[in-house]
């Protein structure tokens, strides 16, 4: 059913979408492009757009104008069944990790499969156990989300967007509300799914340590438009007047 065979180019594009709610325009002639295999980050003010444009990339959200295409297909032009086989290819995960309290920790993993295919419960067992092992909580399954941490529910979240074997991840800050230790143990487990299964990632992220570890490019998103798109190099040494003024001077 999948095109992928036939997929080149980049995972992601956006062709200037633009994006208002009521008088308030969000994005305004936003231009993007993850590549395959890559990871992306955005940056940009609180309340900018950031996880509009998560949204947009999944399908929640359509452009007033422009054009989304995820997967080389345009977004808005796909039928609802495409859609829904586009997002078993896509994983999301959302920045308040959104696991369900009155569920353990496996079958909050599970979910997606009891909801989205029609394997058993043998094989959903050795899925879900499988996922718990590549976010290093092997031993979680029946521990409840009142029951654990912070950094451990961000596994868990994690965890249940790997579920479905995606090729592309979209994190919406993944380490907001955690200290820096358990951070890094999340950017190096983002960057281990890159680099270990390919995945691609769109990654909204603020804190610059953590860009730095995980993104191939980075993207500033302000006025609506992505201002700079550049590797992470070029792009905390960017001279852009708004990026320097964003980070002040400890690190423009
Ligand atoms: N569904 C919605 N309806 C109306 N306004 C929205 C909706 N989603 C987001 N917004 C507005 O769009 C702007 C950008 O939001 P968001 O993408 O969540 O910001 P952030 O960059 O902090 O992630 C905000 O002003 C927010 O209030
Ligand atoms: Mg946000």
């Amino acid at each position: 059913m999948t095109t992928q065979a036939t997929e080149t180019g980049p995972v992601i594009r956006f062709t200037d979408v633009c994006k208002r709610f009521g008088e308030k325009v969000v994005l305004d002639g936003f231009s993007m492009e993850l590549s395959r295999g890559k990871t992306l980050s955005i940056m940009g003010p609180s309340g900018v757009g950031k996880s509009v444009t998560l949204k947009h990339a999944i399908g929640l959200l359509t452009a007033d104008s422009g054009s989304v295409e995820v997967f080389g297909r345009d977004i808005s032009e796909a039928t609802s069944a495409e859609l829904a086989e586009m997002r078993k290819r896509m994983g999301y995960v959302f920045q308040e990790g959104a696991l369900i309290n009155w569920l353990s920790v496996g079958e909050n993993v599970a979910l997606p499969l009891r909801e989205n295919t029609d394997l058993g419960e043998d094989e959903i067992r050795t899925l879900v156990e499988e996922r718990l092992r590549l976010v290093h909580i092997p031993d979680a399954w029946d521990l409840m989300p009142s029951e654990i941490s912070g950094g451990m529910k961000k596994r868990v979240g994690i965890a249940r967007a790997l579920i479905t074997d995606p090729e592309l991840i979209l994190y919406d800050e993944p380490n907001a509300g955690l200290d820096p230790e358990i951070a890094r143990s999340i950017n190096a487990l983002i960057r281990e799914l890159q680099e270990g299964l390919g995945v691609s990632s769109l990654v909204v992220e603020h804190r610059i340590d953590c860009i730095k570890t995980v993104s191939d490019e980075v993207l500033f998103l302000d006025g609506g438009k992505a201002l700079v798109q550049a590797d992470p190099e070029e792009f905390f040494h960017s001279n852009h007047p708004r990026l320097a003024r964003f980070f002040g001077k400890e690190s423009a």
